[in-house]
């Protein structure tokens, strides 16, 4: 009796015995074709002592299926997971929608997200279905159906389409991004700095740093630029990153839809060098009287409560070799213009609170917080000039600017 288990797997259909003819030349004593079924006698033939059945491949031990099944419901997981996690509250979640880039941007999106819902549902439940119907079974065979044109042409057909239906809004939406702003849009300059922002706003003769003022449902047109290297401009749930290139001007529209006292995180999203993470900004978004409060009282000199000596300190220091303050003598344009520095929440391009603590903490050695800033060491105790007392008046000069 000959187990012909190794022909069964790979042709059940036609099975081939034979006999060797023990010479060791490879040639044949006996040999016969016989059409044969899994688990059938195939044949036994007279004379020659060959009886061959056909046995069932062997199965695969139940175990392994499980720990496939274990380790597809990780993934599973994980895509769940990530869906629970888009309906957090995030800063800098790309899925609030709170400026009219991401609105446009989320209409092509759910087109996308629904039919790759309804792909993916139906891939998985046809998987699964075929699966257990077509699952391997004693006396059954795969028919194959390779090159079946029908079936071709639907499965080139379905992608097609929906692809083409992914499109339409997607390129609607690209051409109003694209669009010109309108007359009346804000215009702002966006200055990329190692490692801060600079805020220019042309017609209302305001310039800042790190904190971008705008009001709410209005559409401001950002020029970006860069005066060094190439740094990128994102407020995740306002609008889209645009890169700010060295020697050309970027352009891009949107209007922030909501008011709201918090303000919208934003970061340089191209590595620009030592602290690229550490440049970041914000963006308040006022109702309409609230923004023409503010920039009002930016574009006006500086008004310092303080004594006449402590601006005379300031000005004494070497600050004024790089900072502005609109009204003095301070005109440098290196580092942030300080006019209105008072009314800033945060220092260092967002890193730290505008506190006295924090201010000294900055003056006295900028780069021990953010590695590689440009502004030296000012603290005598770090390598610079100035005693602890002229700091002190320094930092109360530069928080009454406001
Ligand atoms: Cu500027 Cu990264």
């Amino acid at each position: 009796m000959y187990d012909a288990a190794p022909f069964a797997a790979a042709a059940p259909r036609r099975l081939t015995v034979g006999v060797a003819d023990g010479t060791g030349t490879g040639g044949w004593d006996w040999r016969a074709s016989v059409a044969a079924r899994v688990g059938t006698v195939a044949g036994a033939w007279e004379g020659t002592g060959v009886r061959a059945r056909v046995a069932a491949p062997r199965r695969t031990p139940g175990r392994p299926r499980i720990r496939a099944l274990r380790r597809g419901l990780v993934p599973l997981a994980l895509v769940v997971l990530a869906v629970a996690l888009l309906g957090c509250d995030a800063p800098m979640s790309t899925s609030e929608i709170e400026g009219s880039w991401n609105k446009e941007v989320w209409k092509p999106y759910w087109v996308i997200i629904w039919l790759a819902g309804i792909v993916f549902v139906a891939i998985m439940a046809a998987t699964i279905v075929l699966s257990l119907m077509y699952r391997e079974r004693p006396g059954r065979e795969a028919r194959q159906i390779h090159g079946n044109t029908k079936f071709e042409v639907v499965w080139t057909i379905i992608p097609v389409v929906i692809v083409l239906v992914m499109m339409v809004p997607t390129l609607d939406s690209l051409f109003k991004l694209d669009e010109e702003p309108p007359a009346d849009a804000l215009k702002v300059e966006v200055i990329g700095h190692q490692w801060w922002f600079e805020f220019r706003y042309p017609e209302l003769d305001i310039v800042t740093a790190n904190e971008l003022h705008i009001p709410e449902g209005r559409v401001v047109d950002y020029a970006l630029r860069s005066v060094d290297v190439i740094h990128s401009f994102w407020v995740p749930q306002l609008a889209g990153k645009v890169d700010m290139v060295p020697g050309r001007d970027n352009r891009m529209a949107f209007s922030a839809l909501n008011a709201r006292p918090e303000p919208y995180l934003g970061q340089c999203v191209e590595f620009c060098g030592t602290s690229h993470a550490n440049m970041r900004f914000r963006v308040f978004v006022h109702t309409a009287e609230d923004f023409e409060r503010w920039a009002r009282e930016q574009a006006a000199p500086r008004v310092s409560s303080v004594s006449r000596t402590a601006e005379e300190a300031f000005l004494a220091a070497p600050c004024l070799g790089c900072h502005t303050v609109r009204g003095t003598n301070a005109a440098g344009i290196a580092g942030p213009n300080l006019t209105h520095v008072g009314s800033r929440t945060t220092i260092g391009s967002g890193m730290l609170e505008n506190t006295p603590a924090e201010l000294r903490r900055w003056i006295a050695n900028s780069s021990a917080v953010k590695p590689g800033s440009k502004m030296p060491p000012m603290a005598q105790s770090a390598g610079g000039t100035l005693t602890d007392e002229q700091i002190d008046v320094i930092i109360g000069y530069l928080q009454s600017l406001k």
